[in-house]
């Protein structure tokens, strides 16, 4: 028998069913509340509202526990390529090798950009966000690769239809579009990427080739992008996911869904962290390298500062891509025989929050962004470009999410509201005004 749950309201009682997530996990469906009690629930920022069910991301952000489609954030950041890990997000199983050579394939088909496009770029000031570029030439591909309305009423699954192709192209023209916004800031000539190199690979040389020079593998350089690719891959009903999925659930297509996502990411609380974490180094080492003045800045409620990289929604014992990540940091700059002291200033503001009362009591740990900054840096990729690469990193996830919304056949995305408004009135004409 399936668990209820009641709730008393006006002397009624309401029995509402209770959802249970394959983790254990426990959700009231509260659906019905409305009709039958003319009741919402209100709950800003979703902190604790469940928005769909979904087979993609397990956290338990309690634990520090992380999994994509069941497999841990670890075991896959060691042992995975990116695309094994877009194809298993989007499609919940690991490729095999004839699953994995199609998309390769397929993918490779599809990475050319109309030359229009490029003039759009081009048309960009040089001073343009890396972001805000993405986010308009995402939605400028509709132009040049209309997409079909998707019918999902077959028994073909998705597969031959335009939910693929759509998939395929995203997967193909983004890191060209990332490569090309990262030349065009250096004054780099556009770079179309050689094929026979794998995808990661691929994205690196396109970005970092200059002209007249053979393009020479760097494992290091290849190894920290593939890791962080990953690591940044999905972390399930986040606010650019959740943008994502809403944006296409008024059935608006894959580009103009992951568009949005690329905007709702921009943000410094979100993606845009990783640039922020980097600028604050940045300027705790200009200012001096006091950390423990950055500290106090921090706690002190009439001061705006907050620790950039510190704290997360969810994670309220550690961020488990952090800690791969921490160490990832270490290892490429050892590796690159980088000596960066704003690796130290990093390690000293993280010793001294976790011995902080105020950081612990609050369940204040580092987060993804916090030493990502320090590799990207380590890797030659300008700040403004720190967003982007989560961006290209997040691209299996918002599709896998888009893919999973529009295959479950979701509503569409509408919350209510708890009015604060004036109440009725009558016009007042501007003469009385
Ligand atoms: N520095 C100082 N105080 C903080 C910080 C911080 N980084 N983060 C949270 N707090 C305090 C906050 O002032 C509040 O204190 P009080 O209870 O006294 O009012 C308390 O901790 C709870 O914070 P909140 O803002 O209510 O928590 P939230 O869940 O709404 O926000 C967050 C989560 C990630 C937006 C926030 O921790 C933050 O702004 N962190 C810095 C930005 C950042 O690193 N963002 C990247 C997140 S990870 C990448 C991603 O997946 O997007």
């Amino acid at each position: 028998m399936s668990k209820k749950v009641s709730i008393n309201y006006n002397d009624q009682n309401f029995e509402l069913d209770l959802v249970k997530g394959s983790e254990n996990e426990n959700g009231i469906d509260i659906s019905s509340l409305r009709n039958s009690a003319n009741l919402i629930t209100l709950d800003p920022g979703f902190k604790n509202t469940g928005s769909c069910k979904s087979s993609i991301t397990f956290l338990d952000g309690e634990k520090g526990i992380l999994r994509y489609r069941g497999y841990s954030i670890e075991d896959l950041a060691k042992n995975a390529n990116f695309l094994e890990v877009a194809f298993l997000l989007i499609y919940g199983e690991l490729p095999n090798k004839s699953q994995l050579d199609k998309l390769i394939f397929d993918i490779n088909e599809n990475a050319i950009i109309d030359e229009d496009l490029k003039k759009i770029l081009e048309g960009f000031p040089k001073s343009a966000h890396p972001m805000g570029i993405l986010s308009s030439l995402t939605s400028a591909l509709i132009a040049f690769n209309p997409e079909k309305k998707i019918s999902l009423n077959n028994n073909n699954g998705d597969e031959n239809d335009y939910m693929y192709n759509s998939i395929v192209k995203l997967l193909a023209k983004i890191p060209i579009l990332i490569a090309w916004v990262h030349r065009r800031r250096k004054g780099l000539s556009l770079d179309y990427g050689d094929y026979s190199l794998g995808y990661v690979q691929n994205i690196t040389k396109m970005m970092f080739q200059l002209p007249n020079q053979e393009y020479s593998e760097n494992d290091i350089i290849v190894n920290a992008m593939n890791k962080l690719l990953i690591l940044h891959a999905d972390h399930e009903q986040n606010c650019s996911t959740s943008t994502v999925r809403i944006v296409g659930s008024s059935e608006a297509s894959l580009f103009a869904s992951v568009s949005a996502g690329i905007s709702a990411l921009w943000g410094r609380l979100h993606g845009g962290a990783n640039q922020a974490v980097l600028e604050m180094l940045e300027a705790i080492k200009n200012d001096g390298g006091d950390t423990k003045k950055f500290m106090l800045k921090a706690k002190d409620k009439s001061d705006p500062f907050r620790l950039m990289g510190f704290g997360h929604r969810v994670y309220k014992n550690f961020d488990p891509r952090a800690k791969i990540i921490k160490v990832a940091a270490h290892e490429v700059l050892k590796d690159l025989g980088i000596d960066d002291p704003i690796l130290d200033i990093a390690k000293s503001l993280e010793i001294e929050a976790l011995d902080d009362p105020y950081f612990t009591s609050r369940k204040l740990y580092p987060n993804v962004d916090f030493y990502s900054g320090i590799i990207y840096k380590a890797l030659k990729i300008p700040k403004e470009m720190f967003t982007v690469m989560f961006a290209l990193g997040r691209l299996p996830g918002w599709i896998a999410h888009w893919r999973e919304m529009r295959m479950n056949n979701d509503p569409i995305g509408r919350p209510r509201q708890i009015y604060t408004g004036e109440n009725h009135r009558d016009f007042i004409s501007l003469k009385k005004r």
